[in-house]
């Protein structure tokens, strides 16, 4: 038996697993699971990763179903690479405060400000932004795709302020404007916690989240010689992970949402990982639990739909996304 996730009485977790995978397999149905699942989640998906990662497998998935254990924007993705199968997320109300700081009107009033210029849109937005943006990224692949856009090119970059403070420090673009979006969750691990943490424990490797609050920062604390540059590392969730295979630290402070620490454990058990800061959890991520798993492969709830001329529009974007890029650090 183990801890109760549903909320109710004793889970016993591998006669769930069981019931899963084998609903799973009645419907036709892959699971995916984002690196901030919980863990029994993470554990009987077929596949588990970073946002690019898992809409890359979306894309080419021979299931007809793709039950994805994440947030709304990352099944709407997948519903717009793959519209013709049926894309079903646990629970619709699985939101992301990230992809809420900008709304597809808002985005037009910019892009009337700055004719000309390319959109390049973080995946953490909604499918109707998509449908106004050039190019999608994610925290694995940003880099790459604002180097891919000619130099004398005017960029609009949204939602996320620090993801595009770090873009623009690593590929020292001047021309690019920046929407000061933010993602609650990473926004609260800040760098007086980052600044603590490293004070308390000096040898330890830092994995930082390019959403954070406290990404500059820790470029900052690395420029001064606070922290030894080659231990800093800004990552993606997928980055973290192969970082972890090879790190030889005793300790690694990570500065990302909390469900990232049961791959990382799992991928090194040499090494200590530590969240910079407890608290960082993401309610929405958690809204997808082992029942609501479940009742959705009895159910087929709830279902995803993009309409179709906002499909058409943002795929070229999303496209665009997952041929950029392999899923590795977006910087170091
Ligand atoms: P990744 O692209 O690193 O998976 O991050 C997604 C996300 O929502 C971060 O909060
Ligand atoms: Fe959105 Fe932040 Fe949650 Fe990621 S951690 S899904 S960016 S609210």
């Amino acid at each position: 038996m183990a801890s109760d996730a549903t909320g109710g009485g004793a889970f016993d977790v591998v006669a769930w697993s069981g019931r899963v995978r084998a609903l799973a397999a009645e419907r036709d149905a892959v699971i995916l699971a984002h690196n901030y699942q919980v863990p029994e989640i993470q554990d009987v998906a077929h596949h588990v990763g970073d946002s690019l990662a898992l809409s890359r497998i979306a894309a080419s998935a021979p299931q007809s179903t793709i039950v994805f254990c994440g947030v709304h924007f990352m099944a709407e993705t997948a519903k717009i690479l793959s519209p013709d199968k049926t894309v079903i997320i646990p629970d619709e109300r699985a939101g992301c405060s990230l992809a809420d700081t900008i709304t597809a009107d808002q985005l037009r009033a910019w892009k009337a400000e700055h004719p000309g210029a390319v959109v390049v849109s973080y995946v953490n937005t909604t499918a109707a932004v998509k449908a106004e943006t050039d190019i999608c990224c994610t925290s694995s692949n940003a880099v790459e795709v604002v180097r891919s856009i000619p130099a004398d090119t005017e960029i609009l970059f949204c939602p996320d302020q620090f993801l595009g403070a770090h873009v623009q420090r690593v590929t020292g673009r001047r021309n690019m404007h920046i929407w000061m979006g933010e993602c609650h969750v990473h926004a609260g691990i800040n760098g007086q916690d980052l600044k603590a943490m490293v004070a308390a424990e000096p040898d330890a490797e830092l994995f930082v989240h390019p959403e954070c609050g406290c990404a500059t920062s820790a470029m900052y604390l690395a420029s001064e010689g606070i922290v030894p540059r080659e231990r800093t590392r800004i990552l993606s969730t997928g980055g973290m992970l192969d970082a972890a295979r090879t790190t030889t630290a005793v300790k690694v402070l990570v500065a990302t949402e909390t469900g990232m620490l049961h791959q990382l454990r799992r991928a090194n058990t040499r090494t200590i990982f530590e969240p910079v800061n407890r608290a960082a959890v993401c309610k929405y991520m958690k809204m997808i639990t082992p029942e609501r798993l479940e009742n959705a492969l009895r159910t087929g709830n709830d279902v995803v739909d993009v309409p179709r001329d906002i499909a058409d529009r943002a795929r070229t974007s999303v496209e665009r996304m997952i041929a950029i890029g392999t899923p590795s650090p977006v910087g170091e």
